[in-house]
C-alpha cells in the first residue's frame, strides 16, 4: 500500500510502515503544503497521514482516488477533516487522543494560568530590558489563585485534567458541558454551572471544547461581556472559538485583565493588536508539543494505519459506525 505523510513527524514510527512492506512518501517540504500541492501529492495513495493544518475535504479525497481507505490525523482535534464526506466515501478517519497529549495540553493550560496571574512574561521582558531597579512594592502585581474560581468550558478529557490540577491550588472549579457529569463532580470536586453563571463567577475561564458549528465564535462580544470583570481567558482549544477582534476590545477597555492563547482563528496569522498587548500571552499552537505526546501521537497515527490495512478496527475511529461500510 502507498501512504502519503504530509510532513515529517518526530520519531521513527514511519519505519514500521516500511517494515510492513508499504511505500511511504513523506512530503519533501518542512512546511504545511498548499491545497494544490496536497491535491497533487495524494493522488493514488491508500492512506494519508495528515496534520491539523491540512484541509482534508471531500475534493481532496476524490483527488486521491477510489483506493484511498484511511486518513490518519496526527492530532486530537479533527475540525480540519470532513468526517461525513469521508464516511460517505467509506474512508476510515482516525485521530490520536491519548493521555500524553491530554496531559500536555492540561499542563500548558496551567503554565498559562500561572504565567498570566503572576505576569511572568511581562516581568521577564521588563527585567531583560534592564527594568529591574531594586525591589518595589507595586510592580507587576498579580493575583493569588487560592480561593479563586476557575471556569472550565468543556469538561472532556483535557478539561478534566485541568480541573484535577486546580485542586493543588485550592481553587473552586465550575464546569460547563452539555449535561451534568455526576461522576466527574464526585471525582474532581467540580461544580456544574450554566455557561452564563460560569462566566459571571470565574476569575479564570479556560476553553476545552472542540471546534463545531456550535462553538465557532462562541466567545464573541456578547459572551465576553458576560465574563467577570478583571478575569482572564485561556484558549488552548481552537482559535475560531474566540472572536479575536472582540477579545482585543475587552482587553483594551479593561473588562478582561488578560488572555493567554495557543490557538488562533486564522493560523498562522495572529491579530496584530493581540501581538502588541502586554497583558496577553501568545504561544504558537504548542500545547501538545512535548516529547511524550508527539511520540504517542506517532505511535497511534501509524498503528491505526497498519491496523486498518489489516482489517482490524483501530481504537480511535472518529465515526465508528462507518467501519462496516469501509472501502476494502
Ligand atoms: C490537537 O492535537 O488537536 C491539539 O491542537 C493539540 O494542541
Amino acid at each position: 500500500m502507498k501512504i502519503f505523510v504530509t510532513r515529517k513527524i518526530p520519531g521513527d514510527h514511519l519505519e514500521k510502515l516500511v517494515k510492513a512492506g508499504h511505500e511511504v512518501i513523506v512530503s519533501e517540504f518542512d512546511r504545511p503544503l498548499t491545497q494544490e500541492e496536497l491535491v497533487e501529492k495524494v493522488k493514488g495513495v491508500d492512506a494519508i497521514l495528515s496534520l491539523l493544518n491540512d484541509r482534508i475535504d471531500g475534493d481532496l479525497m476524490d483527488a486521491a482516488g477510489p483506493q484511498l481507505k484511511t486518513i490518519s490525523s496526527y492530532a486530537v482535534g479533527f475540525d480540519n477533516v470532513a468526517i461525513k464526506e469521508a464516511s460517505d466515501r467509506g474512508i476510515v478517519v482516525v485521530n490520536t487522543p491519548c493521555d500524553e497529549v491530554n496531559e500536555a495540553v492540561a499542563e500548558h493550560t496551567w503554565a498559562f494560568i500561572l504565567a498570566l496571574s503572576r505576569r511572568i512574561v511581562e516581568a521577564d521582558e521588563a527585567t531583560r530590558r534592564g527594568g529591574f531597579k531594586g525591589w518595589e512594592p507595586d510592580i507587576f502585581l498579580g493575583i493569588n489563585l487560592v480561593g479563586k474560581t476557575l471556569g472550565i468550558v468543556g469538561l472532556g478529557r483535557i478539561g478534566s485534567m485541568v480541573a484535577r490540577r486546580a485542586r493543588g491550588y485550592n481553587m473552586t472549579v465550575l464546569y460547563n458541558k452539555h449535561s451534568r457529569d455526576l461522576e466527574a463532580e464526585k471525582k474532581l470536586g467540580v461544580k456544574f454551572a450554566p455557561l452564563e453563571e460560569l462566566l459571571k463567577f470565574s476569575d479564570v475561564t479556560s476553553l476545552h471544547v472542540p471546534l463545531t458549528e456550535e462553538t465557532r465564535n462562541m466567545f464573541c462580544k456578547e459572551m465576553i461581556a458576560k465574563m467577570k470583570k478583571g478575569s482572564y481567558l485561556i484558549n488552548t482549544a481552537r482559535g475560531a472559538c474566540v472572536n479575536e477582534h472582540d477579545l482585543v476590545e475587552a482587553l483594551r477597555c479593561g473588562h478582561l485583565a488578560g488572555a493567554a492563547l495557543d490557538v488562533y482563528a486564522s493560523e498562522p496569522n495572529i491579530d496584530p493588536e493581540l501581538i502588541g498587548m502586554e497583558n496577553v500571552i501568545l504561544t504558537p499552537h504548542i500545547a501538545s508539543a512535548t516529547k511524550e505526546a508527539r511520540d504517542k501521537m506517532g505511535e497511534l497515527a501509524v498503528g491505526a494505519i497498519l491496523e486498518a490495512f489489516d482489517n482490524k478496527k483501530p481504537q480511535n475511529i472518529i465515526d465508528e459506525k462507518m467501519w462496516d461500510k469501509r472501502r476494502m
